[in-house]
């Protein structure tokens, strides 16, 4: 799968960390940045993640910063995206079955890296689950 990943200074380490996992298990990996831990504003980063799943370069983006928080929020503005914190593998599940969730913002700061790997596994591997679900996130993207 082809996925773009971008964090702020605050998710720069467990960005690159995660980034080498997806390469181990096969994935392309697209980096939006930040290359450093030198202080940088997220929504600087979130856009371009953003923006390559908006328009079909890549399948999933992935986003770190402190709390994932921030970097939700500014996803969330692109039009075609449906982001969500996930600070937990069964939340990831479901904001795939349910919602169909095509960025995941991740907390560098408060999630250690093993459970962040759990969280991906499981937002890469669930399919959106349709059926009653689907009219709702149709009911969520005429919003854009
Ligand atoms: C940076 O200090 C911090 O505010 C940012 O990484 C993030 O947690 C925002 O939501």
């Amino acid at each position: 799968m082809k996925i773009s990943i971008g964090s702020d200074h605050a998710g720069f380490e467990q960005k690159e960390l995660l980034k080498a996992y997806l390469e181990e298990l096969g994935h392309e990996v697209v980096d939006r940045g930040c290359y450093s831990e030198e202080r940088v504003d997220y929504p600087d980063h979130a856009v371009p993640v953003a923006e390559d799943v908006a328009q079909g370069d890549s399948e999933r983006g992935v986003l770190v910063c402190g709390t994932g928080i921030g970097m939700a929020l500014a996803a969330d503005k692109v039009a075609g995206i449906r982001a969500a914190n996930i600070i937990n593998p069964q939340f990831a599940q479901l904001c795939r079955e349910h919602n169909d969730c095509n960025v995941i913002t991740l907390s560098g700061r408060f999630v250690e890296f093993e459970e962040n790997k759990r969280i991906l596994d499981a937002f890469l591997t669930t399919e959106f689950g349709g059926g009653r679900h689907a009219g709702r996130v149709c009911k969520i993207m005429e919003l854009d």
